[in-house]
């Protein structure tokens, strides 16, 4: 059963607003939707692109003149329709779904590869509200790929932070995965917890070495969903669901589902296939 009020399961059509080119494969969508209004960081909508398909996406922002985005990497049939939608063309939204971060502490590490960004650089504004002290790396294949980093650099600017800037290819801050300072600035400092989102491979590295220095770790984990709401089952890791138990798990919670983990996901027939 859904445990979702229903009102957040029927599809709300919402006209969009404005679309920001953030890099040449991401664009974020802004709309006006009351519940998406209150979204969480971590929390996810289903988008419905009208005559292609409905997807997850995470809410990558909810802004003060009543507004919400999403923010879209074209990979695929759904997401290169999206891209191709204007301003003031409709789509459809369900949700916000699923748990979100948890705010424990005052010292945050947060790491994100990728449209793992989303997420995160929402969360890294809700952090922002209160005084806290946070460390960002930033992960990308290159320069162009780089995500958010003005966004991430305004919210940080009256914090004491450090923002980390990973490219694979060297084309922009320092060259590497975003992985790689991890264990230095774990040998160095001490964090209240670790929040990651961004290719499973990244999240798993992030886990173990959070669990090497004993840090709380909660990552935002991807599978394909269809119902969004706990239903259909094919969102599958271990024992959870993780439209409706995620997306956003905790280390427990991840060394339970160990073994799948960042090696196994579901395909399209709810196939257990290797990542
Ligand atoms: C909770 C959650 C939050 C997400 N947030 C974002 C986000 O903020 N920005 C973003 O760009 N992407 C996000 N995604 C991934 C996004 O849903 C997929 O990229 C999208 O569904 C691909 O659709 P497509 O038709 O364009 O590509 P397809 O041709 O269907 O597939 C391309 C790739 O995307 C994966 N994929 C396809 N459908 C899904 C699905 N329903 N769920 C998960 N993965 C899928 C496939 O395994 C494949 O690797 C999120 C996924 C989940 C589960
Ligand atoms: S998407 Fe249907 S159970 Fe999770």
């Amino acid at each position: 059963m859904s445990a979702y009020p229903i009102a957040y399961n029927w599809m709300r059509t919402v006209r969009i607003e404005k679309i920001v080119n953030e890099n040449p494969k991401v664009k974020t969508f802004y709309f006006k939707d009351k519940l998406c209004q209150n979204a969480r960081p971590g929390q996810f909508l289903m988008v419905w692109i009208p005559g292609v398909d409905e997807i997850p996406l995470s809410v990558s922002g909810v802004y003060p003149n009543g507004l919400a985005s999403v923010t879209v990497a074209k990979v695929g049939e759904a997401t290169e329709a999206m891209h191709k939608l204007k301003q003031n063309d409709l789509i459809g939204v369900r949700g916000p779904f699923g748990n979100h971060f948890e705010i424990s502490g005052n010292k945050f590490l947060l790491i994100g590869g990728g449209t793992g960004m989303a997420p995160l650089a929402f969360l890294a504004e809700k952090l922002a509200e209160n005084p806290c002290e946070i460390t960002f790396i930033i992960g990308a294949k290159s320069v162009q790929e780089l995500l958010f980093l003005e966004r991430i650099k305004k919210t940080l600017s009256e914090l004491k932070s450090k923002i980390i800037v990973m490219t694979e290819d060297g084309s922009f801050g320092q060259k590497g995965v975003a992985t790689d300072p991890l264990y230095n600035l774990l040998r160095e400092e001490k964090y209240d917890m670790i929040y990651a989102c961004g290719p499973e491979p990244m999240i798993k590295k992030a886990f173990l070495a959070a669990e090497e220095a004993n840090i709380p770790f909660q990552a935002s984990l991807e599978r394909i969903m269809r119902c969004g709401v706990g239903i259909c089952g094919s969102c599958m890791l271990g024992k959870y669901r993780v439209c409706r138990d995620g997306p956003v798990f905790t280390s427990w919670q991840l060394r339970e589902v160990i073994d799948e983990f960042a090696n196994y996901k579901r395909n399209f027939d709810g196939r257990r296939i290797r990542l």
